[in-house]
């Protein structure tokens, strides 16, 4: 790397740490619960003295013990690309944008987005670019993964975010800090979700339905692998947590090459398992069809009636 460009990727993780800063309030410290507040646009440290440095790009590893997932950079690269290149999720954006604008009045506060298990941060920084596209308030998009490469990823690629690496399942946030909690394609702890979502806040949960990928599944996977797929026992556990105010139901096509074909292959866990003869004769075709089906439930919190 020349001077001029690591000065500038300086400059970058400057400002990103800046960013962050201007909202220290959010955090609590994972090791002790106290408030924490950024020292010297180099760490975040609470008031016992515990002390996490900004890493590369500006963003925050809040995890007490490392963790090794499968989900690697070059998952999250794919991933990246097809939602970029290939508008892969627009649809999706759209509709997790429209049920935002429903349930709550996004004019009349500045609006904190905390997106549960973000990965490389697509689906944050596309919604809040559209919802801050209209409306004169800020939106402040917080990102967090258990993956440090799908962080890694996030914080390179879009900035004016909050980008943590923590467990979805024990967050360094204090309670009711976010409006909007958005848990796509990723597993839930709906405990922490209501701990940490403010009480007139929503919450979006995305889950795939049965003809997601099908394309995929019906090329790799025998017919007793393919599972039957409902969503029906995800829906009964969504309502112990919240109000289920909306199910949304998204399928739709989208045409792919093969360049873009290959990300698919390489962004999805389910050709974790196929073996490399199987995929390599799937790539045979020059334009491919693939089926995105997705269900949106839509919730608010459950208050507690006073006696
Ligand atoms: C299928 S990916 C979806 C990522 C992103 N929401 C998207 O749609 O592109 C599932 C994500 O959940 C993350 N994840 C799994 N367990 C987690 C946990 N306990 N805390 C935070 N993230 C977690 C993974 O690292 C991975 O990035
Ligand atoms: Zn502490």
């Amino acid at each position: 790397m020349n001077e001029v460009s690591s000065l500038t990727g300086k400059n970058k993780k400057r400002k990103n740490v800046q960013y962050v800063g201007h909202f220290e309030h959010i955090f609590k410290c994972p090791i002790c619960d106290s408030p924490m507040e950024a020292y010297e646009f180099k760490s975040l440290i609470c008031s016992h003295n515990h002390t996490f440095d900004f890493a590369k790009h500006g963003y925050l590893n809040l995890m007490n013990h490392p963790i090794k997932t499968k989900y690697n950079k070059e998952l999250f690269e794919a991933r990246k690309k097809l939602m970029v290149d290939d508008k892969f999720f627009e649809p999706l954006s759209q509709t997790i944008v429209h049920a935002i604008n429903k349930e709550i009045d996004v004019k009349k506060e500045n609006l904190s987005i905390l997106d549960m298990g973000c990965g490389e941060g697509s689906h944050l920084s596309t919604v809040c670019n559209i919802l801050s596209s209209y409306k004169d308030k800020d939106v402040i998009g917080v990102g967090i993964d258990i993956s440090k490469e799908g962080i890694l990823v996030a914080s390179r690629s879009y900035s004016h975010k909050v980008w943590v690496v923590a467990d979805l399942a024990n967050t360094p946030f204090k309670d009711k800090q976010f409006n909007v909690i958005l848990n796509i394609l990723s597993p839930s702890n709906y405990g922490e979700f209501n701990r940490l979502l403010k009480d007139d806040g929503v919450i979006i949960k995305v889950v795939p339905q049965k003809g997601y990928l099908k394309e995929l599944r019906e090329a790799f996977f025998s017919e007793a692998e393919k599972q039957s797929y409902s969503n029906e026992e995800t829906v009964e556990r969504f309502k112990e947590s919240f109000n289920l105010l909306g199910r949304l139901s998204l399928d739709y096509k989208v045409i792919l090459n093969k360049p873009s074909i290959q990300s698919l292959l390489r962004m999805t866990p389910l050709t974790w398992a196929v073996k490399k003869d199987k995929m390599n004769s799937f790539m045979e075709k020059d334009v491919y069809h693939i089926t995105v089906d997705l269900e949106v439930l839509i919730g608010t919190k459950k208050m507690k009636k006073l006696k």
